[in-house]
């Protein structure tokens, strides 16, 4: 790795993302020679020391020697409402830039109540944070917005103070290896790229299953819902990997302009159309797959009784341009489904039904599985013929597993977004316009859902999700391929 020496700013540094996902990574960096030193920022009172216990504390426990590591973190405790308080930060920066020779280069993470993203950033410009002789980046964490309206609001308080280019808005799948993968197997493998078209693949199905119910995350969790949640931002972005053109250079701006092209092209769900294309669900009590019995969503602590959030949202996309005519593309994502997998299913179209042929005529569709997480790898369902007398076809599986076999630990998602931070490539995070045509389509969605009040359909914990959402697939003679 390329070293930046940078002062990082961690805004939130007591919460539950950087102890579980944000101090590892640190961690995992520093042990590969990143130079940074870092400033924990959050309104408990903490001292240096006991913020350096409440991170070893992170690190899994084998980790080797901590205390260089630890030593490079220093806290302050800080109320984002109280701008004099920022004073102080900066003389404390000023310092750890001159002792650590980080040479200016700052990054600001805000890991906050997106209510104080603005205000951070505001807070910040006029203590003269910002005015520094390196460079300067801001690592944002979701939600971005709400809507479409609240997220513009936001974009224009944060470009008073940075520019479009120093803003680095996380969607940390796209730090996952797999998702950053769907370009390389796409465009480093002509057999697929030839057939990767409306004339080829009768449909794609995108996968976001998640064990776990709300935990602690309940408030945040009841006033958004799954759509909001996964499908505005992770889901969103995986169909834009899956369906862009292959950009004329592989540099930053002319790949996210690819993706933003097929979110802008995804067709608005209007009123008439939602009940045809959208299924809401909400989890009731049930048995997980490791026999655990687990209550309704409305039981859950914190959450409202009568609440008619959605924790399970399945939908049919079709993408408004010549490469993805007709093809639908479904999605589904859901907390306390059968289990946790992300996957992305490629189904191929079939082969003409010959009567010459006919013991060939039970032939399986092809599909390209990408396996995002937990496994991370691919596999190809093929047809042959069984190896008998029958000159019947059977269907076999080719699979490559880059985590089965132990190949070693690969890196967090966290740990390569901030590097890919630290060196100042923005390709895996999220550009103003992919953000802005994302929620203009969510906007459409919720809108119609308020219009046609549609229903709230019940799935058992520990199931696929409501019956509704196979049906959204048999009205096109399609069916939810299992996970595998
Ligand atoms: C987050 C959502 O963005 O992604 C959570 O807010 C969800 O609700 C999480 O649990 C899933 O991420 P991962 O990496 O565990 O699949």
């Amino acid at each position: 790795i390329q070293k930046q020496p940078t002062l990082i700013f961690m805004f939130g540094a007591t919460g539950d993302l950087a102890r579980r996902k944000l101090y590892p990574a640190f961690y995992q960096l520093y042990q590969k020679n990143q130079d940074f030193a870092v400033i924990g920022l959050a309104r408990r009172p903490h001292t240096h020391e006991s913020y350096r216990r409440l991170i070893s504390d992170t690190l899994p426990e084998q980790s080797g020697e901590r205390k260089g590591f630890l030593d490079r973190f220093y806290y302050l405790s800080l109320d984002i409402e109280h701008p004099e308080n920022f004073g102080v930060l900066k003389e404390l920066s000023d310092r750890l830039d001159k002792q650590y020779l980080l040479q200016g280069n700052r990054i600001f993470y805000l890991s906050l109540a997106p209510r104080f993203f603005g205000l951070a950033a505001k807070n910040l410009k006029n203590a003269g944070l910002t005015e520094t002789s390196g460079w300067k980046h801001l690592i944002i964490e979701k939600p971005f917005g709400h809507d479409f309206m609240s997220a513009e609001k936001l974009n224009n308080d944060l470009l008073q103070v940075f520019d479009e280019k120093e803003i680095y808005r996380i969607d940390h799948y796209l730090g996952k290896e797999m998702v950053q993968n769907i370009e390389a197997l796409r465009f480093a493998n002509p057999i697929f790229e030839s057939v990767w078209n409306h004339r080829y693949i009768s449909n794609v199905q995108i996968t976001l299953s998640e064990t776990l119910g709300v935990g602690e995350r309940a408030s945040y969790y009841d006033q958004t819902g799954a759509l909001l949640d996964m499908v505005q931002n992770h889901i969103m972005q995986m169909i834009a990997l899956t369906a862009m053109e292959p950009p004329s250079r592989f540099e930053t701006e002319e790949i996210r302009y690819e993706k933003v092209k097929v979110i802008q092209s995804i067709r608005p769900v209007s009123a008439e159309k939602v009940s045809d294309q959208v299924v809401r669900g909400q989890y009731i009590g049930g048995m997980m797959s490791d026999g655990t019995e687990v209550c309704a969503y409305r039981d859950e602590e914190k959450i409202d009784k009568n609440s008619n959030t959605e924790t399970f949202v399945a939908a049919r996309f079709f993408i408004d341009n010549y490469r993805w005519s007709g093809v639908p593309f479904y999605i589904r994502t859901g907390k306390r489904m059968t289990a946790k997998s992300t996957e992305i299913v490629i189904q191929f179209k079939d082969n003409p039904k010959n009567p010459y042929f006919y013991h060939l005529n039970d032939a399986e569709p092809n599909l390209l599985v990408i396996h995002v997480q937990p496994d991370e790898g691919l596999s190809l369902k093929l047809n042959v013929k069984q190896f008998n007398e029958t000159g019947n076809t059977m269907p076999i599986s080719m699979k490559f597993c880059n985590n089965c076999a132990n190949v070693g630990n690969t890196p967090d998602a966290y740990e390569r977004l901030l590097a890919d931070c630290l060196k100042g490539d923005s390709t895996n995070f999220t550009r103003w316009d992919e953000v802005a045509y994302s929620w203009s389509l969510m906007d459409s969605i919720v809108a119609s859902w308020s219009e046609k009040q549609l229903p709230l359909d019940r799935y058992e914990a520990g199931s696929m999700g409501p019956v509704s959402a196979n049906e959204l697939l048999a009205k096109d003679g399609f069916h939810w391929w299992p996970l595998t």
